[in-house]
């Protein structure tokens, strides 16, 4: 902290996030092209070329893949292209962005509600398991909760033993989150605040024979457009939607890769030293996500801390509150305490993700925290000291 910050606590609120989007200069080379080309949206060149750079990056076929609009749409999607009945259970974490749930109940199915590891904060293999055993599930959507990788072969593994298709809800995971050499089917964020921003956008993956193709075709409106297909082109061939990436965020996510590697390299540096500082600010009294069986997060966009109580953790955002500094209870209430959700969903035994909702703190994160918004955070845990014991 500065001298006049010290001297002077009225100081600007520490925001929780800051999206890390290009600058325009670096954009404008890309929106340059787009306007050359006069194509804005409809798969034009840059859309075909993030696509081209994605399946080179997942080292996947181009026909494995596809960009959406956004998440929440291509997990919508791809639960349509699954073809499961109407009114299919798909068992997703308790504890998830709302987005997970409300993707199954507008494809037509029922969110089955399951517990959460208490270590990695996410519904593993063993936790499914143990759900099908107490009731009919047809799906599973698990999450990459806040970007962390789930082990691909696991995952396989549970879609071979109980054939039920396995869709990961990857929204926060790119550059995290690969295939593994599994078979699998990932849905990404670009959303602004991801690590790869297009400002809002999506990429679906799969190697499920024909399913990123028929999203594709669904985030078209349905329409075809393949000459082979035994329908003329033009002819509507699903009921879809209107999910396609513009040209315009293809440019943004097209500008944003030339940063990633430098990028996540720097959010990997700032996380590892901020907690750091915060475990040493708190007496070690703070829990961190405990890695998951899918290897290390690398590149980190949000930072949760883990309190041993809720009294400690209303003491914390007290202080912060009172220090200016922007905190967030993520992901909290759970999916069933939410008004629109609680009537559709089913809930499963969720005591871990019940504890970690009372006890969980999304602390400011962000590439560019300035030393003084650091100490500010590191104050105000540190005179919570003796509330976090
Ligand atoms: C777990 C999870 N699923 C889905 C989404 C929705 O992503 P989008 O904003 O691209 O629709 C998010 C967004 O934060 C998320 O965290």
């Amino acid at each position: 902290m500065t001298a006049r910050e010290a001297a002077d606590p009225v100081h600007d609120w520490v925001p929780l996030l800051v999206p890390d989007m290009p600058s325009p200069q670096t954009l404008m080379p890309w929106l340059e092209r787009m306007h050359a080309a006069r194509h804005y949206s409809n798969f034009g060149p840059l859309v075909k070329e993030l696509e081209e750079r994605f399946s080179l990056g997942f080292g996947v076929p181009l026909e494995q893949l596809t960009t959406v609009a956004n998440a929440t749409l291509g997990l919508e999607l791809v639960l349509q292209a699954l073809d499961l009945p109407k009114g299919s259970h798909v068992l997703v974490p308790a504890f998830t962005f709302v987005a997970t749930a409300t993707a199954v109940v507008r494809a037509g199915h029922v969110p089955v509600l399951a517990d959460v590891d208490p270590d990695c904060w996410m519904l593993t293999p063993s936790i499914a398991r143990s759900a099908c055993h107490a009731t009919r599930i047809d799906a599973v959507i698990p999450v990459a909760t806040f970007g962390m990788p789930h082990d691909m072969f696991a995952w396989q593994q549970f879609e071979q033993e109980t054939g039920l298709p396995v869709v990961i809800d990857a929204a926060a995971a790119y550059g995290s989150q690969s295939l593994q050499g599994a078979q699998c089917t990932l849905v990404f964020s670009l959303h602004a605040t991801k690590s790869l921003p297009a400002g809002e956008g999506g990429l679906v993956i799969s190697t499920r024979p024909g399913l990123a193709a028929r999203v594709r075709q669904l985030s078209n409106f349905g329409i075809n457009l393949d000459p082979d297909a035994g329908m003329p082109v033009g002819a509507l061939a699903d009921i879809g939607s209107n999910a396609k990436m513009s040209e315009y965020h293809a440019a943004i996510a097209l500008a944003s890769l030339q940063v990633w590697e430098d990028h996540a390299r720097q959010r990997r540096a700032l996380q590892a030293e901020f907690m750091a500082e915060l475990d040493e600010s708190s007496g070690h009294r703070l829990v961190w996500q405990a890695q998951g069986a899918g290897g290390a997060l690398m590149a980190p966009s949000l930072l949760c801390a883990r309190l041993h109580n809720q009294a400690a953790r209303q003491a914390l955002e007290h202080r912060c509150q009172q220090g200016r500094i922007m905190v967030r209870r993520w992901y909290q209430p759970l999916l069933q305490q939410m008004p629109a959700l609680a009537s559709v969903v089913k809930v499963l035994d969720t005591c871990h993700a019940d504890e970690l909702a009372a006890t969980l703190l999304g602390m400011p994160f962000f590439l560019g925290m300035t030393q003084a918004q650091r100490k500010l955070i590191q104050l105000a845990v540190s005179t919570s000291k003796k509330d976090l014991a």
